[in-house]
């Protein structure tokens, strides 16, 4: 048997509670992170889920999103394109507005980073209230390329991320 095979994600995820703030109960991914076996078999997993569609571009969302997303598309063989909080990126930016609890905040990708015909995988860590991948969508979708489904380590389906971001697929390894 594979080291894969006998671990389970969720066993190293660490719940924290009242972080960022009090009644909040924060799904720490750095266990899972810190463990070689059980970090390869997240990255496995999304693989194999994926493996068949054609993916030739994974595109994420900084910060946590590009700590899978970068191994996932050395694994399967496709580019990285990363989506960056304002002001990061070098070249010429497309940008999208998104909605924090508080406030606005805007995501950008490089105008020149995906086109039509290019097949797409986006991935974070979390999908939390789905602002941050409605708008990793959003800006996809702008620039002609083919979205084929939004992917998580963890999904906190009781904030309902899901149905924002409808109509696209959306794939969780763990769900809460
Ligand atoms: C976290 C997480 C997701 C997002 C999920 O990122 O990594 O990207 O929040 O929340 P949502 O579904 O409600 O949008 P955060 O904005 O904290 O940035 P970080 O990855 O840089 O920590």
């Amino acid at each position: 048997m594979s080291a894969s095979a006998s671990i389970d994600v969720r066993d190293w995820i660490r719940d924290i509670p009242d972080f960022p703030k009090p009644g909040v109960l924060f799904k720490d991914i750095t266990p899972l992170l810190s463990n070689p076996d059980a970090f390869r078999t997240s990255i496995d997993q999304l693989e194999e889920q994926f493996r068949d569609r054609g993916v030739d571009v994974i595109a994420a969302a900084e910060a946590r999103g590009f700590i899978f997303g970068a191994p996932l598309a050395v694994r399967m063989n496709a580019g990285f394109v990363p989506i960056r909080k304002p002001g990061k990126l070098p070249y010429a930016t497309i940008a999208q507005e998104y909605a924090l609890e508080y406030g606005n905040d805007r995501l950008e990708i490089h105008s020149d980073a995906l086109a039509p015909g290019r097949r797409v995988l986006l991935i974070d860590d979390v999908l939390a209230t789905g602002g941050t991948m409605r708008a990793c969508c959003d800006l996809v979708n702008s620039t002609g390329a083919e979205l084929i489904a939004c992917a998580f380590i963890i999904e906190l389906s009781f904030l309902g991320g899901r149905a924002k971001l409808e109509p696209s697929e959306v794939f969780s390894l763990i769900t809460y």
